[in-house]
């Protein structure tokens, strides 16, 4: 609900409030982010006083209190007295570095803003506001968008930066939000790691100076993650005002917080600032990535939920936000480049009784491909491996009850490829330069339209001569060499942002003309694992790395904003392909299971133990499903912190079942008994546990649940709780 009198916007969710007001000069004032109260003017709340070294607008003649400086505000400007982080930059014609952004007008709409070309939470019930800003002398106006979703306390944000003036204006900083606080007594909290442990939770006190975390990759990256919280010293999954911002954006980025001289703390996220530089003809505008906030006066826990649920519900998009996802098997890590026809159909005819839907055929299918040096770009199947091509293979798994999906990778090229051959000029390259390889590939120039039609189109063609259901879309390098011979010298600054366009434009087209294709996300794992590509791919392969005990630190981090429906989850083969760790199968089993689900391993090599066992998870799979997918999570324990077990939760709705899922670390004699305090459960109703015994709901959650000790390294438990 948007509530608007005397320039005082006040945007309430059902547990928060944000508030932000147009003061008698124009300057936009931040006033207030927090736990719901009314929708009084709390611009009283901030103390103009007299700073030295804080410079006054000119307007206020002798009158010194009043200075940007020291202002809390929405979207700051550069250049006239603010030092701190600006939201813009820009370099105007006359060669200066100021634009001072004052109040115009604002217009409400019913419904959620949408965002040409870029991905954007959606719905009819969400409230927007626009409010616009402009800098008198350039006419440079900007639009900030505010989408308000009462039930899910988010609030949606981006700007639309239009250039009214008569000359050219460059853009060098256009954050999607700016955020202040009245006080930096809070935690930094980022999403760290690397390819194949992605996503590390690192919390660190906010400081004096600038905090930040991005990439400059020209993907989100596995290093960096664009979700990062700010909360309470104090603040864990129960209790604590925290905050958490998303932006929905797979290129490079930045989030930053600055603890400034009078300990009030600026927040910004956006479109990193390293190699962009935007030029805005008079008549021209740029609309940023949307940045979305979810505040929860509650903690950790409740704040996940919000996220979890607005995900699936409004930002992933039909058909597959509610349909079941298919349970697959991939043969990767089975076969790696070296497999044929007949192997797969072996795989698929070992995975059909187990009860999987589906056999992903991955790299290597294509083209001359039979290692990671050669073939991308040549969408053409190797007929060698695959005789008959897709119409021969694909009705053979169909046969044995098996749906069909297909590996991917479209923005890339081996120079050892027909497509690079007749196109050089297709991949980046800067001239004069030979540019440098990532797995020996190179990157297409994705802000060619030309060049993003021939590759669907090779695709198209791939995609309606063989019923394919399901495409992994993988992108295995950073962007480097990056430089487009489609613009001029003095727009080289576009092309990271290009490139993400053309992106979601392929990704835009593949939905719009195979509206049933359920297209999975993947960058070697992790590396474009964000809300941006969520849009387009409900599901994103986690991380590269599938033993089971890392998976559990992957999951955790990744869990802080992104729903279990959004992480692929395979069981692999022991010893573990990246860590060389032997865990048990059932282990492997519950932990995949909270994700979307599948096998990654040469099924028609499973001894009958193990197929007993995976018919077994298959089975337990589909029993949970609902559970999982649509009910909260909770994180019982933090990995980081307990290395003797990790333990966390599914609860459904309406609290009458749960599924609790505990893995043990490496077995050590004579340890402590372990009692296990679940959460989220009705205090008052009674639950039957593995079909077993009756436990008060408070019982559980306050005294906690005994969990039989020994077992093993590695050991693994599930709990089933049934209301009685
Ligand atoms: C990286 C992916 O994450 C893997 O699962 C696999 O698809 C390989 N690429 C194939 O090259």
């Amino acid at each position: 609900m948007i509530h608007i009198e005397n320039n005082v916007f006040t945007l309430h969710t059902r547990r928060t409030t944000y508030q932000l007001k147009a003061d008698a000069h124009g300057v936009l004032l931040h006033t207030y982010y927090g736990a719901r109260i009314g929708s009084d003017d709390l611009s009283p709340l901030i103390q103009l006083v007299d700073r030295g070294f804080s410079p006054n607008p000119n307007e206020l003649g002798r009158e010194r209190n009043y200075s940007l400086d020291t202002l809390p505000q929405e979207y700051s400007s550069c250049g006239v007295g603010d030092y701190r982080m600006p939201a813009v930059v820009v370099q105007n014609a006359d060669g200066s570095h100021l634009a001072d952004l004052r109040f115009q007008k604002y217009e409400t709409r019913p419904g959620k803003y949408a965002l040409p070309g870029l991905p954007a939470f959606y719905g009819a019930e969400a409230d927007t506001l626009v409010i616009t800003l402009e800098d008198h002398v350039t006419r440079l106006a900007v639009e900030l968008y505010y989408g308000v979703f009462e039930e899910y306390d988010l609030i949606c944000r981006a700007a639309r930066i239009a250039n009214h003036g008569g000359a050219s204006v460059q853009l060098l900083r256009a954050c999607s939000a700016c955020l202040d606080f009245p006080r930096d007594d809070l935690d930094f909290i980022t999403f760290d790691g690397r390819h194949t442990m992605e996503r590390e939770l690192c919390r660190t006190p906010v400081r004096p100076g600038v905090q930040s975390v991005g990439s400059v990759r020209g993907t989100s990256s596995h290093q960096h993650n664009p979700f990062v919280m700010l909360c309470e010293r104090n603040a864990d999954e129960d209790h604590g005002l925290c905050f958490g911002a998303a932006l929905l954006y797979s290129g490079g980025f930045e989030a930053a917080v600055e603890s400034n001289q009078f300990h009030d703390a600026r927040f910004t996220i956006g479109i990193t600032p390293h190699h962009f530089c935007w030029t805005l003809e008079p008549g021209d505008s740029f609309t940023t990535p949307e940045a979305a906030f979810i505040c929860s006066p509650d903690g950790f826990a409740a704040m996940s939920h919000r996220w979890h649920r607005a995900i699936r519900t409004h930002l992933c998009r039909d058909p597959y936000k509610g349909r079941r996802r298919p349970l697959l098997v991939n043969n990767w890590e089975a076969t790696l480049f070296d497999f044929d026809a007949d192997k797969l159909v072996e795989i698929a005819a070992a995975a059909a009784p187990l009860g999987i839907d589906m056999l992903v055929m991955d790299d290597g299918w294509f083209g001359t491909r039979s290692s990671d040096f050669g073939g991308l770009g040549d969408w053409t199947v190797n007929e060698s491996k695959l005789p008959g091509g897709l119409e021969a293979l694909v009705p053979r798994v169909k046969a044995l009850g098996l749906d069909f999906g297909l590996w991917i990778e479209p923005e890339m090229v081996s120079e050892d490829s027909e497509l690079y051959r007749a196109h050089p000029d297709w991949a980046f390259h800067a001239p004069n330069r030979a540019p440098s390889r990532g797995r020996s590939q190179l990157v297409l120039d994705f802000t060619r339209a030309d060049v993003r039609d021939y590759i669907y189109d090779t695709l198209c063609q791939v995609l309606r001569n063989a019923d394919i259901r399901y495409l992994k879309w993988d992108f295995n390098r950073s962007l480097s060499d990056v430089w487009s011979v489609a613009l001029p010298p003095e727009r080289q600054g576009e092309v990271y942002h290009r490139y993400i366009l053309g992106l979601y434009d392929m990704l835009e087209r593949f939905h719009r003309d195979f509206p049933d294709l359920l297209i999975e996300g993947c960058s070697g794992g992790g590396g474009r694992f964000d809300a941006g590509m969520l849009y387009y791919t409900p599901q994103i392969w986690c991380s590269d790395n599938t033993d089971a005990i890392d998976r559990l630190r992957i999951h955790y981090g990744t869990s802080f904003c992104y729903p279990v429906s959004s992480m692929g989850s395979h069981v692999s083969a022991v010893p573990n392909g990246q860590t060389g760790r032997t865990t048990p199968l059932e282990t492997r089993g519950i932990v995949a299971m909270s994700g979307a689900f599948g096998y990654e391993l040469d099924l028609s090599e499973a001894s009958p133990e193990e197929r007993a066992i995976m018919k077994r998870q298959n089975e337990d799979y589909h029993k949970y499903y609902n559970l999982i997918h649509f009910g909260d999570y909770y994180r019982l324990t933090n990995p980081f912190e307990n290395e003797r077990y990790t333990a966390w939760e599914h609860v459904s709705e309406d609290k009458r079942e749960a599924l609790v899922s505990l893995v043990k670390g490496t077995a050590r004699a004579a340890l402590p008994c372990l009692t296990l305090r679940l959460r989220g459960l009705d205090e008052s109703l009674r639950y039957r546990v593995n079909g077993e015994g009756s436990w008060l709901g408070g019982t559980l959650m306050h005294a906690g649940y005994p969990i039989p000790t020994g077992g093993g390294d590695y050991r693994a438990i599930q709990l089933h709780l049934t209301a009685e």
